[in-house]
């Protein structure tokens, strides 16, 4: 079968495609005919050897993938031969016609609901739910959305005030993507490409304060918005650190606030952000969600496809159809 080789780590000509073996499931394990397959932020930073590897190299790359269940391993139900499927894989394998996965990595896709669209909306949609849910804002409450035109940024500006926000600001990177967090839903935007934006965030709080911040960006902005958050009430969850860093935040900034710090990674948070797939594709199915796509390539441009979100050139999820 076709597949994306991950080669090495480095930039994106490191993938590669090539020829391999076409996996066969084993016990408990369904075997999906991949039809779309999204190209995410955290896959690029796997790819160029931020974030470490277990895998020898190379390997097939990629960790989600939409298709139809085509075979099941022993002791599977046969109900999902034939069911289309959003999958996780945490072995990779994704970037491929065929890929193999333990059936509790899948949910069924409604039939509302594209491929691509399914493959667009599943992580980051899948994020933003469980973030909105802890934040348990009360119909009151102003929240900053950091990089709220795409990704799960995007579809947390989208969903804010169904989730009791009242005032929504986000940060994006340039006009066009200021426009774009705006037609969200944003009420305000910020361009966080200029150093000094936490200055324009105080301004345009007018000695108001944000109540809940959803920090992707981390590194040393958040800390300059410390001051800028209601005391004993502000909430900041970080769930990202696309700077490169996490937020840079002593226990005493937070402390001596009243602030909370929620932290929103690792395997526990991952197991809540799975458990909400079939939620984010239940609203893709019901016009609960926009769904944020971008292109749509072959299999073959996956390079490209990095080279693009590595330039902040996307708009949504890049799609690539083996
Ligand atoms: N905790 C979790 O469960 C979880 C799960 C998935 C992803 N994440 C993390 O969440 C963050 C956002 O992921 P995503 O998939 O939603 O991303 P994304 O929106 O698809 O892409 C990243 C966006 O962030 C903006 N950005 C701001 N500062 C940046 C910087 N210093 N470098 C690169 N881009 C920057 C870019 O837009 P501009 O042009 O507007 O700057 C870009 O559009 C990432 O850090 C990712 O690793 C966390």
């Amino acid at each position: 079968m076709r597949a994306i080789l991950l080669t090495a780590t480095g930039g994106p000509d490191v993938l590669v495609p090539g020829e391999v073996p076409a996996p066969r499931p084993g016990a408990g394990e369904v075997l999906v005919r991949s039809e779309a397959i999204p190209v995410l932020y955290p896959e690029t930073m796997l790819r160029s050897g931020a974030f470490p590897i277990p895998l020898d190299k190379p390997f097939v790359f990629g960790t989600q993938a939409v298709g139809i269940v085509a075979e099941i391993g022993a002791g599977v139900d046969s109900a999902w031969i034939g069911q289309r499927v959003m999958l996780g894989s945490n072995t990779f394998g994704t970037y491929a016609e065929l890929v193999c996965v333990p059936v509790d990595g899948i949910v069924a896709v409604p039939q509302a609901v594209s491929p691509e669209d399914a493959a667009a909306v599943s992580m980051s949609g899948s994020v933003a739910l469980p973030l909105l849910e802890r934040a348990a804002l009360t119909g009151t409450e102003t929240v900053l959305v950091e990089a709220g035109a795409t990704g799960i940024g995007g579809y947390l500006v989208q969903l804010a005030k169904e989730f009791g926000a009242a005032r929504v600001i986000a940060t994006a990177g340039g006009p066009e993507k200021g426009d774009r967090a705006r037609e969200l839903g944003a009420d305000e935007v910020i361009d966080h490409r200029a150093a000094d934006w936490p200055q324009r965030l105080a301004e345009v709080l007018a000695g108001t304060t944000v109540d809940v911040v959803f920090d992707s960006i981390g590194g040393e902005s958040a800390s300059a918005l410390l001051d800028l958050m209601t005391p004993l009430r502000g909430r900041m969850l970080s769930y990202g650190w696309l700077s490169g860093a996490p937020a840079q935040l002593s226990a005493m900034d937070v402390i001596g606030r009243g602030l909370t710090l929620v932290g929103c990674a690792g395997p526990a948070w991952l197991a809540g952000v799975a458990a909400a797939r079939g939620a984010v594709l239940e609203r893709a199915a019901t016009g609960g969600i926009t769904v944020l796509s971008d292109l749509r390539l072959p299999l073959e441009q996956a390079a490209e496809a990095h080279r693009r979100l590595g330039e902040r050139a996307a708009l949504g999820t890049i799609v690539l159809r083996p």
